[in-house]
């Protein structure tokens, strides 16, 4: 395994040798204006000149890629950056198994794979849309940094797809990646390609949500991608999921900060009862239900992504070796899922059934079975800081019947615990398990920037240990008036 040297001499950097590869270059240079443009109007907005302490890839070695300084968002590297090619790697499922991997894309998946490249990319830059107005009511500058460094590399993401679609599929390649910059997340005549990157991330509480659940969402997706036989594709995802770690590090810290600032809160107003909303809301924190409506709603948007949960489309690409599972390489099977089952959960006659189905078509739902372990993780070290402070409550995730728009459970109605509920039912309850418009509100009135080195605001506690392990009153983000 040799690692390759990033090149900065190019405008792009990159460890693909784009010096020698002038009509790559040059496709990429000529999209270049247009990601600007894109990223000025539609990136993080007000801040543009501010100075953001952040961090940028400058090398694939899994020691010691990245270096932190102040920059400019616009003036990032954005660059393309693949994992280290491996020698000999062959296709590590499907019915090309053991083949050698695809330098080239191979004629007869060609379609298939620029489609699953197209939709990875989409949600790129959509999270940057969602979540552009964000800096302007950041509870400190420390997570004001977080989210443009997340931005930043969601940015970086859209580089890393669009360099697939430009060098490897040609002209339609060219015009998939000009798509790419002219969607918008949430409008409705060109929206984003997916559900969930089409709604509002309003508050602080929704970007933590959002970056827990549906950049976990983006880890399973690269991960199965990265089992991919086009060695490319596996490369590019590979070293994305290295950036992607701190995408849901941000997520689940900015929750675990939040639960504990609540619970320090009540105790130390000596509230006992969770439900005791308006006196737990005077204290200028979020009151733990809605902090759990609000985890309900992002689990089941995000649980949407994956797909229904036997599908044709995910068999196929499965079968042509493109999309593989979630660290397919330690699963012992025959990787090629000939006459293997595997649980579905479906809805028969009314109730819902564990139903075996051919795993081949049940790829999705493994993958989210997969998601839903590692969501789980996550939960019960929230419940563990919660139990610390001495309050009596716990996390749970929603049954995945719980409000879906995809899937077998699209056309029905379930209580966070799985009870099917008739359309009346649930229209009068869903603001017990949803937020309502008054807690988006009360949420959005705690939305106070707070730009003091060091402060935090009410609503959450500050981090254990800084970025790159600056003390507690460093300044994240040098704010140009
Ligand atoms: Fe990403
Ligand atoms: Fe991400």
């Amino acid at each position: 395994m040799t690692i390759q040297a990033i090149d900065y001499s190019t405008k792009i950097p990159n460890n693909v040798n784009l010096t020698e590869d002038r009509q790559v270059l040059r496709a990429l240079e000529s999209w270049h204006p247009g990601y600007i443009d894109w990223w000025k109007s539609m990136g993080p907005e007000g801040f543009q000149e501010a100075m953001v302490y952040l961090r940028t890839a400058v090398s694939v070695d899994p020691k010691g890629w990245a270096k932190f300084d102040y920059v400019k968002m616009p003036d990032y590297r954005w660059g393309i950056l693949l994992a280290p090619q491996e020698e000999g790697r062959t296709i590590p499922f499907g019915r090309h198994l053991g083949e050698p991997v695809w330098q080239e894309v191979p004629g007869e998946y060609r379609a298939m794979l620029r489609r699953l490249i197209t939709i990875q990319g989409d949600t790129e830059p959509a999270s940057v849309e969602q979540q552009r107005h964000l800096g302007k009511t950041a509870p400190s500058l420390y997570d004001m940094r977080n989210v443009f460094q997340v931005n930043v590399e969601e940015g970086r993401h859209l580089w890393a797809m669009i360099y697939l679609l430009q060098k490897y599929f040609g002209r339609d390649g060219r015009e998939e990646a000009a798509e790419l910059l002219q969607r918008r997340s949430g409008d409705p005549d060109k929206p984003r390609m997916l559900g969930a990157f089409n709604e509002q991330t309003p508050d602080w509480l929704s970007f933590h949500m959002f970056t827990f659940f549906t950049d976990r969402d983006g880890k399973m997706q690269l991960e199965s991608l990265a089992q991919s036989g086009f060695d490319p594709l596996s490369r590019t995802c590979r070293f994305m999921l290295t950036e992607e770690a701190h995408h849901m590090f941000v997520g689940e810290t900015g929750i675990g900060r939040t639960l504990q600032r609540t619970c320090e809160a009540m105790k130390e107003a000596g509230i006992e009862d969770v439900n005791d909303i308006e006196r737990v809301r005077a204290l200028g924190v979020i009151d733990l239900p809605t902090i759990k409506k609000k985890l309900n709603m992002h689990y089941s948007l995000s649980l949407d992504l994956f797909g229904s949960e036997v599908s044709t489309n995910a068999a196929n690409a499965f079968n042509a070796g493109l999309k593989g599972r979630f660290q397919e390489s330690k699963i012992q099977d025959d990787h090629k899922l000939d006459n293997a089952n595997y649980p579905v959960l479906k809805l028969v006659d009314g109730k819902i059934k564990r139903i075996d189905e051919p795993a081949l078509t049940a790829i999705n739902m493994r993958l989210r079975d997969d998601y839903t372990a590692d969501c789980q993780r996550g939960l019960e070290r929230w419940n563990k800081i919660i139990e610390r402070t001495g309050v009596a409550y716990r996390l749970e995730l929603p049954h995945v019947a719980f409000h879906r728009q995809i899937g077998e459970f699209k056309n029905i109605q379930a209580k966070p615990d799985g009870t099917i509920v008739d359309d009346a039912t649930w229209s009068r309850d869903k603001e017990k398990y949803l937020p309502s418009k008054d807690d988006g509100e009360f949420i959005q009135s705690l939305m106070k920037p707070v730009t003091e080195p060091g402060k935090f605001a009410s609503w959450i506690a500050p981090p254990r240990v800084g970025i790159d392990n600056k003390p507690g009153d460093f300044e994240y983000v040098k704010i140009v008036a």
